[in-house]
């Protein structure tokens, strides 16, 4: 495995500080971030520095005991309500992807689950479920691959969303798991990588990522799907996501429904790869889920030398949408596959 395969977000080596890869700079330079305040936890999660839900969680677990080391010397109390606030400060900075609540509340729950030990007693236990969380994530990750490589063979042709592999989680990916596990295994898959307008996160970090593994990846503009489904050249898609609702609705970088709508035209099997810590069965549908609106500059300026279109035009970017359960083939976890009708079979293995 290549350190290409190892996720972005940990502790140094004397765990007083998160190191982050900035996402932001890649595919050109591979930057290491060092980030020890709530602030820059903010700014590099909300600008996209670390990103893909599950990384995000992890790096802001890490990232809020790095900030809870000023507070050893406080009392409980105050520590406490130091956490809270600092909590949801870094909670605020994206709302789709659930990993960052999830990962904050769990962490938050330590505090609150050892209210009778000194502050700075705490502190080991708030590593070690940031700890948790991050190794908990890479056997998901690698049992969600495992599982994938049941749904394809060798030889298919596989079409790419967004990035869900190992930078937007801590080793192998969900999405691009089993074609990293595949190819550790002999297969060879030939990937359609789609650039992911308007950050580019296919082009700029899952082509960099397959690239690098030796893995045959072409890319191609989103618009570009539908030409190579109907030439065949598609055999399964495969996404990542940010947040699952109970009925298998699913919200994923935005373009995410439009590919699920034409792989069930063409007949082509849709494949969800969602580690439970992405599932909120607190959402009953997709329409509870939370979608992010960014900056219009994304859209018009960001990647161009010049404005790319009239400077007072009016636009509108969403950074998600969601996908329909009834458009998804199957959602496949670290406990196995789940297939329609989701409320049921995503309750069934989770809830049960
Ligand atoms: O805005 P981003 O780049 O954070 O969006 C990320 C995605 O939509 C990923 O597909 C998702 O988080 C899955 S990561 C395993």
């Amino acid at each position: 495995m290549n350190d290409l395969m190892t996720g972005s977000a940990h502790l140094d080596e004397k765990g007083e500080n998160l190191i982050i890869i900035d996402q932001t700079l890649l595919p050109n330079r591979r930057v290491l971030l060092t980030i020890n305040t709530a602030e820059a936890l903010y700014e590099a999660i909300a600008s996209l520095r670390v990103r893909g839900a599950p990384a995000i969680g992890i790096a802001a677990a890490y990232g809020i005991y790095v900030v809870s080391r000023a507070w050893e010397k406080e009392s409980y109390a105050s520590f406490c309500d130091k956490f809270g606030r600092t909590k949801e400060y870094i909670n605020s900075s994206r709302p789709t992807a659930v990993n960052l609540s999830a990962a904050l509340d769990r962490m938050e729950q330590v505090v609150l689950n050892n209210g009778r030990v000194e502050p700075v007693q705490l502190l080991p236990l708030l590593k070690a479920e940031a700890e948790k969380i991050h190794s908990e994530d890479i056997e998901m990750c690698r049992a969600i691959s495992e599982y994938g490589l049941t749904l394809v063979k060798d030889g298919d042709g596989i079409l790419t969303h967004c990035n869900a592999g190992p930078l937007a989680t801590s080793k192998y990916g969900t999405g691009l798991g089993t074609l990293f596990l595949g190819r550790e295994r002999g297969y060879e898959f030939h990937v359609w990588c789609d650039e992911t307008r308007p950050l580019l996160q296919g082009a700029r970090l899952t082509a960099y990522e397959l690239y690098n593994a030796g893995i045959d990846v072409t890319l191609i503009c989103d618009n570009m799907a539908s030409y190579f489904m109907k030439q065949g050249k598609i055999n399964a898609v495969f996404v990542g996501c940010d947040r699952v609702a109970a009925n298998g609705d699913t919200a994923n970088k935005i373009g995410t429904s439009g590919a699920a709508v034409l792989a069930k035209y063409y007949g082509i099997p849709f494949y969800v790869f969602c580690p439970s810590s992405t599932i909120d069965f607190s959402c009953v549908t997709g329409a509870d889920i939370s979608i992010e609106f960014r900056s219009p500059d994304e859209i018009k300026t960001m990647f161009f030398k010049e404005p790319s279109a009239p400077e007072g035009v009016k636009c509108c970017n969403p950074a998600f949408d969601v996908t329909d359960g009834e458009l998804i083939t199957a959602i496949v976890t670290e406990r196995g596959v789940c297939r329609p009708p989701y409320e049921k079979s995503l309750y069934e293995m989770f809830k049960k």
